[in-house]
C-alpha cells in the first residue's frame, strides 16, 4: 500500500496557473499561440491554462510513449499520436505535466523543431530538477519539487489518480513489498 501526502492543493495551483497564465498572455500579447499538451498527463493543466490565456490561441495534444518503468522514464520515446495541426512558422507552447530526467521533453523539442515553428516554448506544470539527466529549457514552470513521485491534476500512477484535484506524493509504507 501508498499513503498520499497532498504536496499542492488545489488554491495552490489555482493560484500559480494564474500566474503563469499573465506572464504567457503578456509574452505573447498580439500574437496568435498554438499550445500542444502532451498527453496523458498535461491534459488537465492545459485544459485550466488555456482558460486563463488571454489570447488568440488553439489547442492541439501530442502523445508519447516511453520505454521504461512505471515510475521513470528510459528516454526512448515513440511518437503515439502525432499532431493534427501543421506547426510551420506558427508559435507553439509546448506543455508538459513533469519534467524528471528530462528525456521526454529533450526528444520533443528535437522532433517539433524539425518542423520549423516560428518559435517554441516550454510551458511544464512540475520540475524535479535533481533527477535530470539531459538539460531542457523550461521557459514556464509552475512548481520545483526534489524527489519524490507525484500524482493527481492529471499525472498518475498505473493509469490512477489524475482526477485528484490536488497533486499528492505517493510515499510507500513499510508494508509494501512489491516492486
Ligand atoms: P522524463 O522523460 O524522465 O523527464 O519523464 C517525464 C515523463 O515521465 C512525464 O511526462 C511523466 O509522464 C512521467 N513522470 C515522471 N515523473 C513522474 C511523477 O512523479 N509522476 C507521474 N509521472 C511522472
Ligand atoms: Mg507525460
Amino acid at each position: 500500500m501508498s499513503a498520499e501526502k497532498i504536496v499542492f492543493t488545489s488554491r495552490q495551483i489555482e493560484t500559480r496557473v494564474g500566474e503563469l497564465g499573465r506572464r504567457i498572455s503578456a509574452d505573447y500579447a498580439g500574437r496568435e499561440l498554438l499550445v500542444v499538451g502532451v498527453l496523458t498527463g498535461a491534459f488537465i493543466f492545459t485544459a485550466d491554462l488555456v482558460r486563463v490565456l488571454d489570447l488568440d490561441l488553439s489547442v492541439d495534444f501530442i502523445r508519447v510513449s516511453s520505454y521504461g518503468h512505471a515510475t521513470s522514464s528510459s528516454g526512448e520515446i515513440s511518437l503515439v499520436k502525432d499532431l493534427d495541426s501543421e506547426i510551420g512558422n506558427r508559435e507553439v507552447l509546448l506543455v508538459e505535466d513533469i519534467v524528471d530526467s528530462g528525456r521526454t521533453l529533450a526528444c520533443l523539442r528535437r522532433h517539433l523543431l524539425e518542423r520549423r515553428p516560428a518559435s517554441l516554448k516550454v510551458c511544464a506544470l512540475l520540475d524535479k530538477r535533481e533527477r535530470r539527466e539531459v538539460e531542457v529549457e523550461i521557459d514556464y514552470l509552475g512548481f520545483r519539487v526534489a524527489r519524490g513521485f507525484l500524482v493527481g491534476y492529471g499525472l498518475d500512477y498505473a493509469g490512477r489518480y489524475r482526477q485528484r484535484p490536488e497533486i499528492l506524493e505517493l510515499v510507500r509504507t513499510t508494508e509494501d513489498t512489491s516492486g
